[in-house]
């Protein structure tokens, strides 16, 4: 799943690597029911852009659940 978002300079976002967020590309925090459950160590990125931009963002581990 492809995702376009735009961010705003100096502010902090979560992005989501573990797929189970229900706000994806953002981390929700559902990584860490997923952790405790399977013993994974997940963890959001973290992006933090000096400028206003545009941005592309995909992940194998995004499920798109339109398809599902
Ligand atoms: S919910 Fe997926 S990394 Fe936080």
């Amino acid at each position: 799943m492809e995702k376009e978002i735009t961010l705003e300079a100096e502010k902090k976002y979560s992005i989501c690597t573990c797929g189970k967020s229900k706000v994806i590309p953002f981390c929700d925090n559902t990584h860490r029911e997923l952790n405790e459950k399977t013993g994974c160590s997940y963890k959001s990125l973290k992006i933090t852009p000096k400028k206003k931009i545009i941005i592309t963002l995909s992940s194998s581990n995004w499920e798109d659940k339109e398809e599902n």
